[in-house]
Parts: structure tokens; sequence; C-alpha cells
């Protein structure tokens, strides 16, 4: 049997157990919050990081959750403490909640150095929160577990399911057609989002919080299960219960992350046509760990995944019906060979022990190998001369037939030119053109958002034109669609030769040989070079200074530079006094 930790080998012994002066403030100042000696002594501190808020939708019955949490603490004999972080609500917080990723990595990780936790619940679920909140446990590395907030059940008006983020961007251009009424559109404004949840298409939640489960960091099966559901009430007091075990383990972040737990991942968010965000967030969770994930791996690994999730935006369903066809276990066993079983998560058991049960029960949802949604290629990495360190596509959310284009480039300066000029019925502009946006890096807008699905020009929505191919240097919504070329590296901000391209250069774009090119002569792009002017910096101070300073391009991640693991050495804590 494996060692497991005495009280007095717990991080929390140096602030409670010993015999000193400080440690009598400590507990001096337990008991002024009600709490007598008997009810924390010996026992593993649990740190739960919350990022619930009110100004966060999708985090709304963390209130409620984080109560099953600490019950399920209390009853496996740890010591519940409940720390508010922050909330990185996707829909209210600007400029972009990538901005502040890193910004919550660095509070989740410096919380728990800082205070007397033994081990940690992360709890979170929309967009960032995750990544942001692995991202600070993993360089923390206490024995750490993940509780996914689950997504919200489907959407409805007048009897049409909705979808997160894809119905709001196909009405919005149906409103913009003149196809739906402004009635219509408060109709789908009211039934969109109508229970707790993070949304509930495959955006960057669902893919994360799967991504999360397929490391090993959920109890097998947490991540599909609806935030509404009982039973994702259930599986937080689970939660509670295990994370006090892990403590005792000592099962931490370090022996649960591998090169092949982070390929189980990076599998797990292309075989659900995942976020094209993941890519981002992956390479830097991995990267906190001393694992170096590289687009060519990302790409390798797209090239044999088949996409088996039939979830909108690339497919038909939504969580809620994911859930009830299986969830996450069942997608992942149907995966077979292209998961590594071996892997260790947090119950202690492999994950090819947690799945080897699941079982699908609709198998138009959750698709077998032998009838995929697709066959492979769920993302492809690009490369050219103005994306020399690469930039992503997913080709199933696009038309099929702009994947080999080459068209005349119309090029937006920043976002502010862009929405000045994109409607204007003069703007020079037809079906087959290139729109460009410059300026949406990780420095650049700052925070890269999530611009890259640009807007079609108005009079081509008239026209019926769906579907054009569109380049920039930002993110896109994983909810969104379309031939959207994206995260192109290094940004135009800092000189990368993306800012070279101009209004009527022809771009050729080729996803199946992998190519993004402008067809303009070296000669030419080495003297529009000579004639870049580097624009001012965003910020003068604050923590934007320090993030256009230290911010990673998008394929090293965009963490800090100062915050990725560069050895096997752990930074440890600081003496306690
Ligand atoms: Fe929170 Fe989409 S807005 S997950």
């Amino acid at each position: 049997m494996a060692k497991r930790k005495t009280p007095e080998e717990l991080r929390s012994h140096r602030w409670y157990g010993v015999n000193d002066l400080r440690s009598f403030g400590h507990r001096s100042r337990t008991a002024q919050m009600g709490f007598s000696r008997e009810e924390y002594a010996g026992k593993p501190v649990i740190a739960i990081l919350n990022t619930w808020s009110e100004m966060n939708p999708c985090h709304t019955h963390f209130k409620q959750r984080v109560e099953e949490v600490k019950r399920g603490i209390w009853q496996a004999g740890g010591f519940p403490i409940e720390l508010p972080v922050q909330t990185l609500s996707e829909p209210f917080q600007k400029p972009t909640t990538m901005l502040y990723r890193n910004f919550l990595a660095m509070e989740a990780e410096e919380t728990l150095r800082s205070y007397p936790a033994d081990g940690v619940v992360l709890m979170g679920g929309c967009d960032k929160t995750t990544p942001a909140l692995l991202m600070g446990a993993i360089s923390m590395d206490l024995p750490a577990i993940y509780l996914p907030a689950g997504p919200m059940l489907r959407g409805n008006w007048n009897g049409v399911t909705l979808g997160s983020g894809s119905d709001t961007w196909k009405y919005w251009d149906d409103l913009r057609a003149s196809r739906i009424t402004e009635e219509d559109w408060r109709g789908v404004e009211g039934g969109i989002a109508r229970s707790p949840g993070h949304c509930m298409t495959m955006g960057t939640a669902s893919t994360m919080t799967s991504a999360a489960e397929a490391l090993g960091f959920t109890l097998p099966g947490f991540a599909s299960i609806p935030a509404a559901d009982s039973r994702h009430a259930q599986m937080s007091a689970k939660t509670g219960m295990r994370i006090v075990e892990m403590v005792w383990e000592d099962l931490k972040p370090s022996d649960i992350l591998t090169a092949g737990s982070v390929d189980n991942a990076v599998t797990t968010c292309l075989a659900l046509s995942g976020s094209t965000n993941a890519i981002v967030h992956m390479i830097a969770v991995a990267r906190r760990a001393g694992i170096e994930l590289t687009l060519d791996r990302y790409d390798d690994i797209a090239r044999r995944t088949p996409v088996l999730a039939n979830i909108r935006p690339t497919g038909a369903y939504l969580m809620e019906d994911f859930f009830y066809a299986g969830g996450l276990p069942a997608m992942l066993r149907e995966l077979g060979d292209l998961i590594d079983g071996s892997q260790k998560t947090v119950n202690g058991q492999t994950i090819g022990e947690n799945i080897a049960d699941a079982k699908v029960f609709n198998e138009d949802v959750i698709r077998s190998r032998a009838a995929p949604l697709l066959p492979g290629n769920g993302l492809a990495v690009l490369r050219g001369n103005i994306a020399p360190d690469g930039a992503v596509i997913k080709p199933g959310a696009a038309d099929p037939k702009l994947l080999v284009h080459t068209g005349r480039a119309v090029v937006f300066r920043d976002y502010n030119d862009m929405a000045a000029r994109i409607d204007d019925a003069a703007l020079d502009i037809d079906e087959n053109s290139v729109i460009v946006l410059q300026h949406a890096g990780p420095v650049g807008a700052p925070g890269m958002p999530e611009w890259g699905q640009l807007p079609i020009p108005a009079k081509l929505l008239q026209k019926g034109v769906r579907d054009m191919v569109r380049i920039s240097d930002a993110r896109m919504s994983g909810t969104s669609y379309g031939a959207c070329v994206l995260h192109v590296a290094p940004e135009s901000f800092i000189g990368g030769p993306f800012a070279l391209v101009q209004t009527g250069d022809l771009i050729e774009l080729d996803v199946p040989r992998r190519k993004l090119n402008v067809l303009v002569p070296d000669d030419e792009l080495a003297r529009r070079k000579a004639a870049w002017v580097q624009p001012a910096p965003r910020f003068e101070r604050g923590y934007g200074a320090m993030h256009q300073v230290h911010v990673l391009q998008a394929d090293k991640g965009c963490d800090f530079d100062f915050l990725q693991r560069v050895s096997a050495k752990r930074d440890g804590d600081p003496e306690i006094h």
C-alpha cells in the first residue's frame, strides 16, 4: 500500500500544528471565525477556489455547489476554506477575458502558496476559468481536483432549440439581412440562456472542461453533466470527498500530467471538434508542467483523430444531448487506441479503468469510429510567408469550397477601422475577397479578443453570402463558424509579416497543403518591412503594461514568459513565520 501522509506532514501543520506565537495567532483567528480546534486539528485544509460572482451567469449555481463541496470535505474528514478568486465572465469582461487569464492563473497560484492549503478544489467552467485555474494549480503542485460548472440546458424559442453563441451569430445575421423581426430577436434573447451553466454548444467552455477531464483532473464523467442536473450536485459532494483522500495520498498534478495525458486531452478536444481556443490553452497548460506541446504535434494528432461528437457548431446537437448519450467517458471509450488508457487520474485509477464500462446510448450524438461525423482534420495548422510561426483553421466549420481559395485582400488596420467600414455600401469587396483584420493579437488588441469570425459585409449577406475567407491574428469563439484563419503568429502589432499585407494583394489559402501565403514578391515585402512603424504601446502602467511586455505569442500559449516552467525544479513555499 502506498505511503500516506501523517497529520504532522500536512502543509497546514506549519500554520496550525506547531506551538509558537504565530500559530497562536492562526488558531485564535480561526476561533474568531467560529471554529474550535476539534473541528480542524490534524485535518487536511482544503482550499476551494470559487469563481462565483454576480457578474458571471455561467457560475450562478456555484454559490450552492460550494456548499455541496464543503459537505463532501467535512464528511471525508477535511477542513474546507472557500477562497473567492476573480470570475472571468466571458459575456461581460472587456476587452476580453483572455487578457486576464494569466491574472487568474497567478492569483490561483499565489493564493494557494500564501495560505495554509493542503489541497484544492478548483471551481470553474466559463471559458478562461478552466485553463487559468489549471495553470495556477499545476504551478503550485498541491493535490488539486477540478469541478466543472457543467453546461446549461438547451436554449428554446418558439419551439426551436437554440445553441449558445452559434445561434446568436445566426439570428444576428438574419436580423441584419431582414429575415427576422426585432420581436423575433427579443424572443431569442429571452430563450437562448435559460439555466445556470456554461455555454452548451461545443465552445471553449465545453471543450476545456472536457480537456480537464481527459487530462485526469475531474471525477469520471463530470464535465458532461448539465449544471441544473441533480447529479451535478452529487458529483460536487463527491469531489469534496475525494480531494481529502488525495491529500493523504499526496496525489499531485505532477503525478497526473505527462506527455501522454496531454495527448489524450488534445485528442479529446479534436474528437469533440472543440474550440480553436483550446489550442492556445492546452499549450499553456502543458508548458506549466514543463511539457512542450507544439502546433505541429496538434496538427499530427488532428490528422489521425476523427470527430465523433455531433455537437454544434460543427454538428447538430448540444451538450445536454451529449450527456444523455453517454457523455465524455462513452466518447473516450469509442476513441479506443487513440486514448492512452494508462494515464492516471484524480480518482487514483487510470483513465482506461474509468471508461472501461462506458456505453453510448445514442449513436447519432456520439458517433463510432466506423461512422464519424468527420474522418479527421478537425483542425489544421497553416504556415506561410504571413504566418511563419503558424496559424489555425477549423476546416469542419468552414464552407468546403473555401478551403482552397485565392482572393484579393481587403485589409482593416484594426477593429475600429473594420467596424467603421465593413458595412459601407461603397466598400470594394465581393464574395471572393479575403477579409483581413490586423492588430488583433495578444499584444495589439490587447489580449487577442474573439474577433476572428470577422463579419460578412451587410451587402453580401443580403445577396445570400454566408461564408468568406477571413484572416486575423485574433482568436474566435468556439461557438463561431466559417472559413476563419486565426492566431496568425507572430502578430501584426509587433511587426510580424502579417502586418505587411495590403488591400489588393492576392492571398492563397490551401488547407490540404497547410499553406497560407500572400502572393507578393519577397523584395516588395522587404521594402514594406523597412517602412513599417511600430505602433505606440497600448499601456503605460498597471497590469496591461506587464501583459504587453511578457505575454508570449499564440503558438507558445500566450502565457507570461516568467510563468512557464523552464526546468523540473519546483518553486516550493516561502518560509513561513
Ligand atoms: Fe460563460 Fe460561454 S459565456 S461559457
